[in-house]
């Protein structure tokens, strides 16, 4: 090709290219513009045509810095308060304000990178191999080919522990000692379970990063380097399941990769079937099936909101201006995890066989590793796989198309059998349908001990309790006495639901646990669902919405503080 269109949104022509211009070869000067999330093209053109299979090496000299994708923390930002830390967060299309390149999931290559930091920080990488040299340089480079989007960076004042033969712990001094504990041993055993389940694990290392407590999702699945939140502290490894999701997308997502970002279920809902594979192995059937009962929970809260007709709602989902949205980001929804869970669920259903089921996992990771595929590569490699599937039609099963699957919305046509968790969801529906009575019967509710109970035993009660609010006059408040381990709880999920409840319930005596959970940390996923609920409720809570916010709205991703802008009618988000 005579020319060729990289992306990247720090990049511009020099000053005085007018848009129909010849694209020029001289270099570029970095300046700072409002990130758009297509990305900026950077046009190229060759000294001469190439031959087809000759090669070409291109030295871009760019500066980057002032994108959505590199996120710069003050020292009052972390936990240990002292110094400062930076972060890339890539997914879905932000690595195009990090560097110049083909910024888009249906790519892979291998990279190397070279950082010098100051005197007190490391630097770490998605990386394979890792070296410190002198003057504070960090070489790193990542020898298999992975998409743009898993190539990421963290500078700070860290530290790292041993919790396995493959895996360390990297946290503020502050918290390594709490990453240690919560993990140590651990993560060995998920590992294996998912070579056993899915082929070999073929990243080397399998580490840990504890970010900031604004570090906006649960986990990111950067290879041979997962980033999670500090929310996982919980002291107890009762959310260790989002530990097994990063470790999943070692196989699904990160190996076999969505080609678009219109099939992230692909990403999504296989990483959930192998975190909740790996799971049933660990813990067994009735916690997984406990832990995915949450999840159809958060389904169901989803579609509500939005209407089961919304485009956002089907698997497949079409990226383009005029039509849902042209953000990939914005198509982060549960639909993705939690309907593709439910289509792999079906895919299973259908072979009726788990170690069969299991054995076609293991042979699709294989086909398909290191590429980008589409949902039809993945549909077509299984019914050439189960021939006699094929045979029978079972992609044309009236209501369960495949199609009807992907170009759908709504919900699940199939879902699985989650009665295996019967026995720890039981207790909890009959005290939730307890505390929903208008008179109490504390006879009753006495009688029941919670103090045994699981987290994801507590987030299902306080999920039923939910759907159940506004609960008569009087019963939130009694509940919040009763059970001072849910509503002081510190654990994350805990105090997400409990805060839920609080808006739901309009319990003003309780709004400064809204506002004290988001000021303690920034996860997309808990913040939305609290700013939406304050918006949804009476001026009080509006209020607190517009307090919290512009209290902590500099600390927020700023993904995090566009979409919050949005729901509260501010200027922003498009
Ligand atoms: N890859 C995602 C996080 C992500 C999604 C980042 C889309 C950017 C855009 C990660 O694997 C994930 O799904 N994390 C979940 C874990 C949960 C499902 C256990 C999270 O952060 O909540
Ligand atoms: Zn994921």
């Amino acid at each position: 090709h005579p020319s060729i269109t990289v992306l990247g949104a720090a990049l511009r022509e020099s000053p005085g290219d007018t848009p129909g211009d010849p694209p020029r070869t001289q270099p570029l000067t970095a300046q700072s513009r409002p990130f758009a999330p297509f990305g900026t093209a950077l046009h190229l053109r060759l000294p001469r045509t190439l031959r087809s299979g000759e090669r070409l090496c291109l030295l871009i000299d760019y500066e980057a810095g002032g994108g959505p994708g590199v996120c710069w923390l003050a020292p009052e930002q972390t936990a240990g308060k002292q110094k400062p830390f930076m972060y890339t967060q890539g997914q879905a299309v932000l690595n195009r304000s990090f560097f110049p390149g083909f910024d888009t999931p249906s790519v892979k290559c291998t990279y190397s990178a070279t950082v010098q930091v100051p005197e007190g920080f490391t630097a770490v990488m998605s990386a394979t191999r890792w070296e410190k040299q002198k003057d504070n340089t960090f070489v790193f480079e990542m020898s298999q080919p992975i998409p743009s989007y898993l190539i990421a960076l963290a500078v700070g004042d860290i530290v790292s522990a041993d919790v396995g033969p493959r895996s360390r712990v990297w946290a503020e001094p502050c918290l390594i000692e709490a990453a240690k504990t919560e993990y140590s041993g651990v993560i060995e055993e998920f590992l294996q379970v998912g070579e056993k389940l899915f082929g070999p694990y073929v990243w080397g290392r399998y580490d840990i990063l504890f970010m900031p407590p604004s570090f906006p999702f649960g986990g990111m699945e950067n290879p041979c380097l997962t980033f999670v939140t500090p929310c996982l502290l919980a002291g107890d490894r009762s959310l260790a399941d989002v530990i097994i999701h990063e470790i999943s997308h070692s196989w699904f997502g990160n190996l076999v990769t969505n080609a678009t970002w219109g099939e992230f279920w692909l990403n999504e809902g296989f990483t959930m079937y192998a975190q909740r594979r790996i799971s049933t192995e660990v813990y067994g059937a009735a916690y997984t099936c406990l832990e995915a009962a949450t999840g159809r929970a958060l389904l169901r809260q989803h579609m509500d909101s939005t209407g089961e007709d919304h485009p956002l709602n089907k698997l497949r989902v079409v990226i383009e201006p005029g039509l849902c949205c042209i953000n990939p980001d914005d198509t982060y929804n549960e639909t993705p995890y939690e309907k593709g869970y439910c289509f792999v669920s079906y895919l299973a259903h259908l072979v009726g066989d788990q170690n069969k089921f299991d054995a076609f996992l293991r042979a699709y990771v294989n086909r398909f590793k290191f590429q980008s595929i589409t949902a039809d590569d993945t549909l077509g490699f299984f019914l050439e796989y189960f021939p006699e599937l094929k045979e029978k039609g079972v992609d044309s099963i009236p209501g369960l198309e495949f199609d009807r699957w992907l170009n759908t919305p709504g919900w699940p046509p199939y879902l699985p059998d989650l009665s295996p968790g019967q026995q720890l969801m039981k207790p909890a529906d009959e005290l939730a349908e307890l505390w929903a009575a208008s008179g109490l019967n504390m006879e009753a509710i006495e009688a029941v001990d919670i103090t045994a109970w699981r987290t994801y035993q507590l987030v299902y009660f306080l999920d039923k309790i939910l759907q159940k609010s506004p609960l008569p006059e009087g019963n939130v408040e009694r509940l919040s006495r009763m059970y001072p381990k849910i509503s002081k709880a510190q654990n994350a999920e805990l105090r997400l639901r409990w805060c839920q409840i609080v808006l739901k319930n309009n319990l003003e005596a309780e709004y400064s646990k809204v506002k004290d959970f988001l000021h303690s940390q920034g996860k997309q996923k808990y913040t939305l669902p609290l700013y939406r609920a304050m918006w949804g409720g009476s001026e009080a809570a509006r209020a607190l919405a517009m307090e919290t916010f512009s209290a902590t709205a500099p600390q927020l991703h700023i993904n995090v503080q566009n979409y919050v802008k949005k729901i509260l009618g501010l200027e922003g988000a498009e």
